[in-house]
């Protein structure tokens, strides 16, 4: 994998069912963390980790997503009218953030089948895949702490993180050995195993692909959950050369369910610049009263 890495692929094409009734309508990808929908945070990491070219797959019931990144003229031009300065450098930033591309994923098959029906827009380059509902607070942009592993092996890299082994079943899990500060080598992975994990190192939604993976993509059965798995997909990969885990520093929240977006979003509020001292006194008193009734 030779290519510069540029390319993030936004997997947002699934149906938010954890989340229901709230987003029977809004995209989940859509619901704020604080002031700003979940996406952006993904697609701020993405920039930060220097991939410009950015590529959204979503599915019907979904174009909020590509309208929240477009040129708003109407409301940019009524903002200025009005001296509100403030508000059009926020709605200005976001419009002029990143230049997406589109893709439609036309039938719910999977993670899998999402990735694949990016394979044009990709082209032949390795490519970054960031899943918006694994949000990462961190320090250093998680992709770009991969990209390192990525630049000085050449090999693919995945997120990795410990869970407790009453957790495994929900995740994609690795097999392997640590090599390195927290690089990993993985030696096998498997979907939402069922009977005993190889190990309590979880897949997190960021990992960095050589095109070749489509190949493979195409002739991947229905795995898990009778869903086309990228993580079957990588077992292949695995076999054919050397492939790397990442132990990521930063702290990781599932907003893709309530009881994650809820943590995400106290967290995300507390180092808000402008609500966090206020919200920390609001809280503390939340739970000073809580305690004594
Ligand atoms: C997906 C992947 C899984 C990974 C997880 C991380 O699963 O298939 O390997 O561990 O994301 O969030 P999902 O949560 O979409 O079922």
């Amino acid at each position: 994998m030779t290519s510069p890495l540029r390319t993030c692929v936004f997997p947002c094409a699934g149906f938010g069912t954890r989340f229901f009734p709230a987003t029977k309508v809004i995209p989940k990808e859509m619901l704020p963390l604080v002031d700003k929908p979940i996406l952006q945070y993904g697609i701020e990491e993405a920039r930060d980790s220097g991939l410009n070219k950015l590529v959204i797959v979503t599915s019907k019931g979904k174009d909020t997503i590509l309208d929240h990144f477009d040129r708003t003229s109407e409301l940019e031009r009524s903002l200025r009218e009005r001296g509100k300065n403030d508000l059009l450098a926020e709605v200005d930033v976001v419009s002029r953030m990143v230049d997406l591309i589109s893709v439609r994923q036309k039938e719910a098959l999977g993670l899998g089948h999402a990735v694949l029906t990016a394979k044009d827009a990709v082209g032949r380059e390795p490519f970054a895949v960031l899943l918006p509902d694994d949000v990462i607070l961190a320090e250093e942009a998680c992709l770009l702490q991969m990209r390192r592993v990525f630049e000085e092996t050449g090999r693919p890299v995945i997120a990795l993180m410990e869970v407790a082994p009453e957790e495994t079943s929900r995740y994609g899990i690795v097999a392997g050995e640590m090599v390195g500060n927290r690089k990993f080598k993985i030696s096998d992975m498997v979907e939402k195993p069922k009977a005993k994990a190889p190990s309590r190192y979880a897949i997190i939604g960021r990992y960095i692909l050589p095109p070749e993976v489509f190949a493979i993509l195409e002739r991947t059965e229905r795995g898990a959950g009778g869903e086309i798995q990228l993580t079957d997909a990588l077992r292949e990969l695995v076999k054919q050369g050397d492939f790397y885990g990442y132990v990521f520093d930063g702290r990781r929240y599932d907003a893709g369910e309530k009881l994650g977006y809820l943590k995400a979003t106290v967290d995300y509020a507390l180092r808000h610049p402008q609500l966090g001292a206020e919200f920390r006194a609001y809280l503390e008193s939340v739970l000073e009263t809580a305690a004594v009734s």
